[in-house]
């Protein structure tokens, strides 16, 4: 017969039956990471998905930009199409090929049966825009180009927290004092549940090196881009 929780404390404090043991620590561990305050998202403004928030950025005529991460080439379209920039640099391993599927999609009908590269290549010949394609890994292909270059990059290789980390802290070096540098998937897991380090790279980026927040597109499932650009300046104070 079941005792109820009540009497078996009673019983347990007139020592009839041993306490129970406490319940074992359920495993928690969030990785220590900075959070952002108010001064890092003053002037930031929330789109309903990525294109929207692009679609805002004011950037010069003929821009220099980098997609780190282009995949099939969907948001390159977007992005060469809405900026007409005049150089646009693809950054991927150009792998994809090799896998039998990808994203649900077959890649031999996704790559119209060529190779990852050949596909990117085919797709953007023939644009105004010059597009370059960087086979390798992001970080390494990305630390040839000379500082400041980019006027826009978009960070969307590896999502791991070291893979993310290393490209950010490239990218950022690429990028010209006032360009934007946006990161997508903005959450700390995939839908399989494996961990992505965007979060903690991202914040760390913006916290310890001087960054703020002025864009965060939500995305249906959550995996939302966040766009940051270098703070200004504090102004002097008078006489200083
Ligand atoms: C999620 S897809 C990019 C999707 C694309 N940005 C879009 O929005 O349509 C990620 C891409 O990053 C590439 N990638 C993953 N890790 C990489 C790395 N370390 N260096 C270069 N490319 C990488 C993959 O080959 C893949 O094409």
């Amino acid at each position: 017969m079941s005792t109820s929780p009540a009497k078996r404390m009673l019983r347990a404090l007139l020592g009839a039956v041993p306490p129970e043991p406490p319940p074992a620590p359920v495993p928690y561990s969030v990785p220590d990471y900075p959070a952002l305050g108010p001064h890092h998202v003053r002037d930031a403004r929330l789109f309903s998905d990525r294109g929207e928030m692009f679609r805002s950025f004011a950037l010069p005529p003929g821009p220099v930009i980098g997609e780190v991460g282009v995949g099939a080439g969907w948001f390159s379209s977007f992005l060469i199409d809405h900026f007409r920039p005049s150089t646009f640099v693809a950054f991927d391993l150009f792998d994809l090929h090799t896998v039998p599927s990808i994203w649900g999609h077959q890649t031999s009908v996704l790559f119209e049966g060529k190779t990852h590269e050949s596909y990117f290549r085919d797709r953007f010949a023939g644009r105004d825009t010059r597009v370059v394609l960087e086979p390798g890994l992001s970080h390494e292909r990305l630390a040839t180009y000379a500082d400041a270059t980019f006027d826009l990059l978009y960070i969307d290789a590896g999502h791991t927290y070291d893979e993310v980390k290393r490209d950010a802290e490239v990218a950022a070096r690429k990028l010209r004092p006032d360009g934007i540098l946006v990161f997508n998937d903005y959450t700390l897991f995939d839908v399989n549940g494996t961990p992505y380090g965007v979060v903690p790279a991202v914040n760390a980026l913006i916290v310890r090196d001087g960054w703020q927040v002025i864009g965060f597109a939500l995305q249906q499932h959550m995996f939302c881009d966040i766009a940051i650009r270098r703070a200004p300046a504090p102004a002097l104070a008078p006489g200083g």
